[in-house]
């Protein structure tokens, strides 16, 4: 099938407003190129009965929500904030395995997007669920946050029913829509990031202190690989420690990755070429700005057989 954006876009546009006609809708939105779009697609469908929120999880990347609410308020989009941190830390408190952190996730967002719902005195969430997402759950590889009633779990539990007008679609091909939408490039172009946010970036228990290192860590990888405008790239933050020496004193410390990927879709990787001047300079900030931090790694596996993440 050839693929046709302009064509795509306008089957999409009439499938919602079909789908919703006078009723409302939600659309939940990371700042991410996949939910935005969405969320852009929606708007220019439902105009006033299209509610966009950003759900604050507490898994973000530094400033991101203020940031994503300002950067779409100025495209025309206004976005509401709900402030759902306590609710994620309550839920994965305790959970190291990484498919029952996926699922704490996936509930307690369907869970918060549901009171949203409800109080909008809306019927549907429109979400941005790409062709990957689907296709690596109903694989059983992981349990992607935005999967539900591909294997099996009805929205209606939550309260609201569910349209995926990217799900057929991969990355490059919603990078397509973004730019025919008139989204600027820094969005289109925007590295990938998980619904999950941080939690699929720690190993071992999730809570806002280990949150926090993962976050500063992941700030300077972002800063000092930005050039090379890679995939993805992004820090993680091990269970394990290991010994060090700050200050002349012995200390057991934490272990930080470092992963830069390419890729087109995502569901292949290979290693990003990063310049072993960029990896020392990275690995001297982590060192400096986060104390806890005794021992920085890069990560040189492909997938497969690696995933991207972590978790
Ligand atoms: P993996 O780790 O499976 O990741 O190789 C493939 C791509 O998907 C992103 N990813 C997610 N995106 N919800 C998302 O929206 C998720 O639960 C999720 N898990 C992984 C990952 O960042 C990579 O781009």
């Amino acid at each position: 099938m050839v693929w046709q954006v302009k064509k795509f876009i306008t089957e999409k546009i009439s499938e919602i407003k079909q789908i919703v006609e006078e009723k409302k809708a939600v659309a939940a939105t990371s700042g991410g190129v996949d939910s935005v779009t969405c969320a852009f697609l929606a708007h220019r469908a439902l105009g006033e009965k299209l509610t966009v929120v950003f759900i604050d999880d507490g898994l973000m990347r530094q400033d991101e929500p203020i940031n994503v609410s300002n950067e779409l308020a100025n495209l025309g989009v206004e976005v509401k904030l709900v402030d759902a941190k306590e609710d994620f830390f309550r839920a994965l408190k305790g959970i190291e395995d990484p498919e029952e952190k996926r699922k704490k996730f996936r509930d307690t967002f369907y869970r918060v997007l549901g009171k949203v719902v409800k109080e909008n005195k809306a019927n549907y969430l429109i979400q941005g669920t790409i062709a990957a997402d689907i296709s690596e759950t109903e694989r059983g590889i992981k349990t992607q946050h935005n999967i539900l009633e591909q294997i099996g779990i009805d929205p209606r539990k939550y309260g609201f029913q569910v349209i995926e007008p990217l799900r057929e679609i991969y990355k490059p091909e919603v990078r397509d829509v973004a730019r025919e939408l008139g989204l600027p490039e820094e969005i289109y172009q925007r590295m990938p990031f998980p619904g999950p946010g941080l939690a699929t970036r720690v190993i071992g228990e999730v809570n806002p202190e280990r949150v926090e290192i993962v976050r500063k860590a992941t700030r300077i990888v972002e800063e000092e690989i930005e050039e090379l405008r890679p995939f993805q790239a992004f820090a993680v933050l091990m269970k394990d420690r290991a010994t060090g020496m700050v200050g002349g004193k012995r200390v057991f410390g934490n272990i930080i990755v470092v992963r830069s990927v390419e890729s087109q879709n995502a569901m292949t990787a290979t290693v990003s070429r990063i310049s072993w001047e960029i990896l020392e300079k990275i690995q001297k900030r982590i060192i400096e700005k986060i104390p806890s931090v005794s021992k920085v790694l890069f990560d040189i596996t492909p997938k497969p057989p690696s995933t991207i993440e972590y978790i």
